[in-house]
């Protein structure tokens, strides 16, 4: 993997070859406007032509870039992007391990709320409970929002919920999708995980420092690993067709920024009514949740006011659950 630095300096040559597409531009220039050496520059273009990208060599010229390919490039998003904090500051990278270890390292460096940092792969990706998350190259959306929020560390359920309500109205309104979200943030389309959402933060007692937000989106993937056969799927396969992770990206950003902003004025009733509106898990479905220690069989009865799950069990005792993994109990009998 690139260092960072290294990797912002590539970002920066990618949109120097981006504005000047149509002509040539000397190595000597490019040299000396990243401040890197020729050779770097040089070892650049080979990388980024493994990458697909077409670049033509005219020798003692220069290079000029003759085609992209499907890229989340910063110059490409931030283009369309109409938000006013989500995604303003940017960070685009090839190969990651995490896009959410990348947002602790930049938050830790002071970032502003609404960074966003995009993968092409992540090489280990991570889900919820140790889980891994499966980041194949150039399909899927791997991104990590730092956000700042003014809120005590109990009261951060509430993001979860709201990112999953974003990420399921981006897929309807981009790829004409139903999707069904099952707590606290599993996106599904025809009762298969899509996307899921690692939210993680780091805080004093009584207030968050940071949160960071990473949202994983399976869009183009032809097929999936064995062991996730069945449960997992994509866009691609659910709706049969190829779709623009930057459209859905941009919808993402601009959903999830709206809902961000209401939970601040209005507090959090809002999201609750939305994300129950778009679940079939918040009510009268017969679940089994693992708990870690233990496991519980009950009918939802709602959410909690801080977005909890709540269950009715079969002796009539309602539990709140704050963290957990929810199935259907049709599906473990
Ligand atoms: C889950 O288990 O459902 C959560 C998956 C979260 C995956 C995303 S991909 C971008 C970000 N970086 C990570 O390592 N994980 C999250």
């Amino acid at each position: 993997m690139m260092p960072q630095e290294e990797a912002r300096k590539l970002d920066r040559f990618i949109q120097l070859l981006l504005a000047n597409a149509t002509v040539f531009v000397s190595g000597e220039k490019l040299a000396e406007a990243l401040k890197v050496s020729r050779m770097t520059i040089c070892n650049w273009v080979h990388h980024l032509q493994k990458q697909e990208m077409v670049i033509e060599i005219k020798p003692k010229i220069g290079y000029r870039l003759t085609q992209v390919p499907d890229l989340l490039l910063p110059q490409l998003i931030r283009r369309e992007l109409r938000t006013k904090v989500l995604g303003k500051s940017l960070y685009h990278y090839f190969q990651v391990e995490s896009t959410n270890d990348v947002a602790h390292q930049l938050a830790q460096q002071g970032v502003a709320e609404g960074g966003l940092i995009v993968a092409e792969e992540q090489t280990q990706g991570r889900g919820r409970l140790g889980r891994d998350w499966y980041s194949e190259r150039r399909v899927g959306i791997y991104l990590s929002l730092i956000l700042r929020p003014i809120l005590k560390p109990r009261h951060a359920t509430i993001i979860n919920l709201a990112a999953a309500v974003a990420v399921s109205q981006a897929i309807e309104s981009t790829c004409s999708l139903s999707t069904d979200i099952k707590w606290p943030n599993d996106v599904l389309v025809n009762n298969k995980k899509c996307s899921g959402i690692l939210t993680e933060m780091s805080a004093d007692l009584d207030q968050i420092k940071y949160m960071i937000v990473g949202i994983g989106i399976n869009v183009n993937h032809q097929s999936f690993p064995k062991s996730l056969q069945g449960r997992a799927s994509s866009l691609f396969l659910e709706g049969g067709r190829r779709f623009s992770r930057i459209e859905i990206i941009l919808a993402l950003l601009r959903c999830f920024e709206d809902l961000y902003l209401e939970l601040q004025k209005q507090g959090n009733d809002a999201i609750l009514e939305r994300w129950i509106r778009r679940s079939s898990f918040a009510r009268g479905k017969e679940v089994s949740v693992d708990l870690g220690d233990k496991k519980i069989h009950g009918t939802t009865i709602g959410l909690g006011k801080e977005g909890t799950l709540r269950v009715k069990l079969s002796g009539g005792q309602i539990e709140d659950i704050m963290s957990g993994d929810v199935v259907i109990w049709d599906s473990v009998k």
